[in-house]
């Protein structure tokens, strides 16, 4: 009878193999997961002895991820800003570059009192429901062009208890006439000959709609910059995340379409990745 410390290790190894850049860490949480224990059991419990079913259970979450499924669609469930939210193939996994978006978005808004928000391909709603519950009195609409995604989306919504109104929409199509204090995106920016290059997590795994923006990986923030500014109350912000080395193209495009006070965060590795501005 292995014991899970033994099983710990086997499949730790077995991750390895098969290319995983964080292997201890996914079988720490795969295990726990198949076992019911928490990171603190699986420490403490390196002498149990696993029975044949938890071994099966085991065995068939660590297979899925050496195929290089993501962790978070196994669980089924990922953190965002102390969120626990429902995550599937039909969304991208929230990123923690992502919560730094959100700082960015607080910030612009500090000061504007219950403000309107707008965030376009809300994918698992990630952003919609942070700044929800981050800023209750916050009108937020979240929107995707994904009715599968948006199915996700609202049922996180509704399992947190935050009020968000979700919106099936082509960019800003579904919301034309309304303003907003703030207009935030985490868009498609990958370009379509890139995506083969890109991790198997990425490439095989997430929705292709969610990564590749066309020829450029700019088309959807190229439509974005020339459709927010008109849905922007005066002063009101457009905060976009977007990939590397597009920081600077991204910022001439929101100055292009009138937008001032333009500004970029770097993420945690330090690439550019938030561009903001301002409507006058
Ligand atoms: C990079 S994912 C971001 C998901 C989520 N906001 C996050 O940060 O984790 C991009 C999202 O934009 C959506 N999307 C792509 N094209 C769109 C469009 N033309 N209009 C609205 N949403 C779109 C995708 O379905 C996907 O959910």
């Amino acid at each position: 009878m292995r014991t899970l410390g033994e099983v710990l290790r086997l499949s730790t190894a077995h991750l390895e193999r098969h290319g995983s850049p964080t292997a201890r860490l996914d079988a720490e949480l795969l295990l726990g997961h198949a076992l019911g224990l928490g990171r603190v059991e699986i420490y403490t419990g390196f002498e149990r002895p696993l029975d044949e079913a938890e071994l099966a259970e085991c065995r068939a979450l660590i297979a899925r991820r050496a195929k290089r499924e993501p962790v978070a669609y196994i669980l089924g469930r990922w953190g965002f800003r102390g969120l626990d939210l429902d995550v599937d193939p039909r969304v991208l996994v929230p990123r923690p570059e992502t919560e730094l978006l959100v700082d960015r978005c607080l910030a612009l808004l500090n000061g504007v009192v219950g403000p309107d928000v707008l965030d376009v391909g809300t994918g698992s709603g990630a952003i919609a429901l942070a700044l929800a519950s981050e800023l209750p009195e916050a009108r937020v609409i979240g929107c995707d062009v994904s009715p599968e995604a948006l199915e996700v989306a609202r049922r996180n919504g509704e399992r947190l208890g935050v009020d968000v109104e979700w919106i099936e929409s082509d960019l800003l199509a579904a919301v034309a006439g309304r303003r907003f204090d703030l207009v935030v995106s985490n868009p498609p920016y990958v370009a379509a000959d890139e995506i083969g290059a890109l991790e198997p997590e990425v490439r095989d795994w997430e929705p292709r709609g969610a990564t590749v923006a066309g020829e450029s990986g700019l088309e959807a923030i190229e439509r974005l910059c020339a459709e927010a500014p008109a849905a922007l109350e005066e002063g009101g912000a457009l905060v976009l995340e977007v990939g590397a080395g597009q920081a600077g193209a991204v910022a001439a495009l929101l100055e292009g379409v009138g937008l001032g006070g333009i500004g970029r965060d770097t993420d945690h590795a330090g690439i550019e990745r938030i561009v903001w501005g301002r409507a006058p």
